[in-house]
């Protein structure tokens, strides 16, 4: 039984160039209109989308984790002045009297493990993106290898950054209601890559007052909800996550493509390396198929268990955004949304840092392992018949 995918997830593709609302420059590049670019609060973090911009497949690589270097009483990252509020018991802390600049590699090692241990933590009023587009991608870099994105928009010169950006009129806001009835789609970022995001950093730059606040789901707990005999069953499963529709949204919107759009096979439950717990491992926006079942199966497993992470609210919490507000959470362990809950037309600017992680394993034996479960490749994908992809 084929499945056209095409036809099902949006792809989480809302960021993306928009001709006729956007501009194309002179020198081909993809920009956002002048009139928005004039008014911003940080031009320099500004998208843009260029078409001559292209890189190879992503390939394996070894993946460290900082967390796994950090001392676990935080003597670098936590001193007299830090104070952590725990924001639910279980999931995200609030740090207050630190400023992200200031860490040592010692303290963002110890940083790696809170992130880890507490899902998200929020920093409010940082001088990070004050330092500029260069400084984060840096910055980054400790924490893994900067993930590239497929189409999204990045700082001119900056390709490892990637750019949210919510224009200031109606057809923003009328866009992402178009065909739906809610704002809300969960996600992990980037789950379609052979090593998908790990620590991840988001900074608002401008945004609403109030509103556009976003959500995190802690898919750890999600699984640890769920019955023993029912967790050992999903332990053998794996799901196929596609890249595809976000690549063909973005060419048909005018905008760009920098890789080959890709699909990777990933165990649908994965263990993290360190806190060594399982969690699920599938998302609305980029997951396809479970390839053990029969599409109908699929279908009903994976919504049940899309349902059970975006609608269980007693895991979940809502971070809110002030000015230089920074939020960096664990991919590995958590799905999260934005939300477009604003009424005036406002700019809502945002820059994430996405530095990749390990590849996702089912057993801590094959981490970093490159044999591991040999990843689908386009050749294989052709000759699956139980998947049909949209050739574009
Ligand atoms: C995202 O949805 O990937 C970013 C979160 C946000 O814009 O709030």
């Amino acid at each position: 039984m084929p499945v056209d995918i095409a036809k099902r997830s949006d792809g989480n593709y809302d960021t993306h160039f928009y001709a006729g609302q956007d501009e194309i420059g002179k020198d081909g590049v993809l920009r956002i209109a002048k009139a928005y670019r004039q008014k911003v609060a940080y031009p320099d973090f500004l998208p843009a989308w260029n078409p001559n911009e292209k890189y190879p497949p992503l390939e394996f690589h070894k993946f460290e984790d900082p967390g796994l270097r950090a001392d676990p009483s935080f003597p670098n990252l936590l001193n007299g002045k830090v104070t952590l509020k725990p924001i639910t018991p279980k999931l995200g802390t609030e740090i207050k009297g630190l400023q992200l600049t200031q860490l040592s590699d010692a303290a963002k090692d110890e940083l790696a493990l809170l992130i880890a241990q507490r899902g998200v933590v929020i920093l409010e009023d940082q001088d990070f993106v004050d330092k500029g587009p260069g400084y984060a991608e840096e910055y980054g870099r400790h924490f893994g290898k900067l993930h590239i994105h497929q189409t999204s928009g990045a700082p001119e010169g900056h390709s490892h950054l990637h750019v949210t950006f919510r224009r200031p009129d109606r057809t923003e806001f009328n866009r992402v209601f178009r065909d739906k009835t809610t704002s809300i789609g969960f996600h992990t970022d980037v789950s379609y890559e052979l090593q998908p995001a790990g620590y991840t950093f988001f900074a608002q730059l401008e945004g609403p007052e109030s509103g556009g606040d976003t959500l995190f789901a802690d898919t750890i707990e999600a699984f640890e909800r769920l019955s023993p005999h029912f967790q050992e069953y999903l332990s053998t499963l794996h799901v196929i996550h596609s890249s595809k529709e976000q690549a063909f949204n973005s060419k048909s919107n005018g905008g760009i493509q920098r890789r080959a759009p890709v699909t990777h096979i990933h165990p649908l439950v994965r263990v993290h390396p360190v806190l060594k717990k399982k969690s699920l491992f599938v998302n609305r926006s980029f997951s396809r198929r479970i390839v053990e079942l029969k599409t109908p199966e699929s279908d009903l497993l994976l919504d049940f268990l899309y349902s059970l992470v975006e609608n269980s609210h007693d895991l979940q919490l809502r971070a809110r955004w002030g000015p230089r507000t920074v939020a960096v959470w664990d991919n590995r362990r958590l799905q999260h949304s934005a939300s477009v809950d604003w009424e005036d037309p406002v700019t809502r600017h945002n820059v994430r840092i996405t530095p990749q992680g390990e590849r996702p394993v089912e057993d801590l034996k094959y981490l970093n392992d490159p044999t591991y479960f040999p990843h689908r490749d386009e050749e294989e994908e052709e000759d699956d018949d139980r998947v049909v992809y949209s050739k574009y």
